[in-house]
């Protein structure tokens, strides 16, 4: 479904301040994959996913989403077949527009407000919303400026999926909630992807969570994947080994392994 080919970008190439983010990165994601991302700060995983939408040029590399060559597709044409989520839930919203306008917005083309929004297109949205029980169906005239973090990543989320993209990438999207919060948009993120059978990538630094949800998961480390752990390997794994091996291969030198 995705394919990453010796994926290279550095920052202030001729600079002091040279940035490495993403060295020689080579990733293959299966259609229906849901793969966590971890790595400490500065690793490379943000580049990874701007790589992706196209936020930037990539150096060197190629990308391959679903058959279709995008390395040098331009962003906004991505940005339709990508659903991208931030840790800042306002993010990617129009806060003064109600829940209605931003959710009709995500699903139609640029032109849609030439037309009144259709009873039956309102239907459809309010059903949408209502799949996320949180009981935003009753408020869908409110904008979303009002509603708390949680609500708005919840929205966001459905913003994201309304028209089923290629493939959903989370960047750190439960970072600003509180716990319980995090806890219910996270169930709601893998109820959302089951169902859809989305393709899915979410970076977290909530190890637990890394570890709980999804089938594979990477860490990188200075631009590199330097662990890919498969479903089963994932299920063995403890938060605290995981840690362990980072230490190890940083301290060997090590990268792209395996835990036993
Ligand atoms: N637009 C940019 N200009 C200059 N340097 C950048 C830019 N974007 C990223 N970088 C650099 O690339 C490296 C990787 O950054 P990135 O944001 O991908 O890290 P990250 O793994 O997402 O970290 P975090 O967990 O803090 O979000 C960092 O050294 C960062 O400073
Ligand atoms: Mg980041």
């Amino acid at each position: 479904m995705l394919k990453l080919k010796n994926v290279r970008k550095t920052f202030n190439k001729n600079s002091q301040d040279i940035q490495i983010a993403l060295n020689d990165i080579t990733l293959n994601v299966k259609k229906g994959d849901f793969v966590s991302i971890i790595g400490s700060n500065g690793a490379g995983k943000s580049s990874l996913f701007n790589a992706i939408c196209g936020s930037f040029e990539i150096d060197e590399g190629s990308i391959i989403l679903d058959n279709t060559n995008i390395t040098f597709m331009p962003e906004h044409k991505r940005a339709k077949l990508i659903g991208r989520l931030f840790q800042d839930p306002l993010r990617g919203t129009a806060p003064e527009m109600s829940i209605l306008e931003n959710l009709y917005l995500a699903c139609s083309s640029h032109d849609s407000w030439l037309h009144r929004i259709t009873e039956k297109e309102k239907r459809f949205i309010k059903e949408k919303v209502a799949m996320l029980g949180m009981g935003l169906e009753n408020r869908m005239n409110q904008a979303v400026g009002l509603l708390s973090g949680g609500q708005r990543q919840a929205l966001t989320l459905a913003m994201a999926i309304i028209i089923t993209p290629k493939i959903l990438l989370l960047d750190e999207h439960t970072a600003a909630l509180d716990p319980p919060t995090a806890e219910k948009i996270m169930n709601l993120t893998n109820k959302i992807v089951k169902e859809n059978e989305l393709t899915c990538l979410m970076i977290t630094h909530n190890m637990n969570y890394a570890i709980d949800y999804g089938n594979r998961l990477l860490m990188m480390h200075e631009g590199q994947i330097i662990l890919d752990l498969d479903e089963n390997q994932k299920k063995e794994t403890s938060a605290s080994s995981i840690i362990n091996e980072f230490k190890n291969i940083i301290a060997s030198d090590r990268i792209l392994t395996t835990l036993r």
